[in-house]
């Protein structure tokens, strides 16, 4: 199963992933958790990644489109992938196409989790994130078994430096100048699935689950 996640920063993407990839046994790929990893240890492209991050702006294609198709590449998603905030530009979303096209594949579902703006700032500002292992949790919405800390791996979960207010402002744009355009793109291949993102955790789980399953 090759699945992409859409949705405007904040929607539940990260948090759907983690839903999907453990039911259907595909590895998630989020680029944000790939840059926010190699911020931490100051690689050469979290130095250039954080730079664009901080500001809430995207990440230059040239950066971005190799490292996916790399990951791509490995032999884990040999039955499938689940990526989680890529494509985010048409630019890579025609890369992408081209680079499964070689091997005779396409992805079968883009899933677009549908959130109006004035629930996301209320998302953004309780989340919490795990910087060992990317598990996400909100202080009302989803709160860990213990407070602050992780429960998948114990680790004590922080807030994310973008998810200032002015930031998912800039964030929010970005995302309706430069990804909305792929809701389109991927509606006209007759590849698209809108599940409504106001429900929650586990009813949007449901839905997509009952899609997939009617989709085999
Ligand atoms: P990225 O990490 O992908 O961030 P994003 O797209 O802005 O989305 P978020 O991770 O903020 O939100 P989410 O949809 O995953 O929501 P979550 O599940 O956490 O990207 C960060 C940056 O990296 C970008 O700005 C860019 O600079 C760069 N980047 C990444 N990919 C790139 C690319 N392809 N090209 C260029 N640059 C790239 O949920 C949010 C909160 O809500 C949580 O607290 C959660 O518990 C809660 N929640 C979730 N679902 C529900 C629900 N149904 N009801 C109530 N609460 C809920
Ligand atoms: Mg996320
Ligand atoms: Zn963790």
């Amino acid at each position: 199963m090759k699945i992409i996640l859409l949705g405007p920063p904040g929607a539940g993407k990260g948090t759907q992933a983690k839903l999907i990839s453990e039911k259907y046994t595909i590895p998630h790929i989020s680029t944000g958790d790939i840059f926010r990893k190699n911020i931490s240890e100051k690689t050469t492209l979290g130095v250039k990644a954080k730079e664009y991050m901080d500001k809430g702006l995207l990440v230059p294609d040239e950066l971005t489109i190799d490292l996916v198709k790399d990951r791509l590449s490995e032999s884990d998603c040999k039955n499938g992938f689940l990526l989680d905030g890529f494509p985010r530009t048409v630019k890579q979303a025609e890369a992408l196409e081209d680079f499964l096209r070689i091997n005779n594949q396409k992805i079968d579902t883009a899933l677009l989790i549908d959130v109006p703006g004035k629930l996301i700032f209320e998302r953004m500002t309780g989340r919490r994130v795990c910087p060992a292992c990317g598990a996400s949790y909100h202080v009302k919405f989803n709160p860990p078994k213990i407070e602050g800390k992780c429960d998948a791996c114990g680790s004590d979960i922080v807030q994310r430096k973008d998810d200032a207010e002015e930031t998912v402002r800039d964030r929010i744009t970005v995302y309706e100048k430069q990804t909305q355009p792929l809701v389109e793109y991927y509606n006209s291949k007759d590849q698209l699935f809108v599940v409504d993102g106001t429900q929650s955790i586990e009813e949007v789980f449901n839905t997509i689950s009952n899609y997939m399953g009617s989709k085999k």
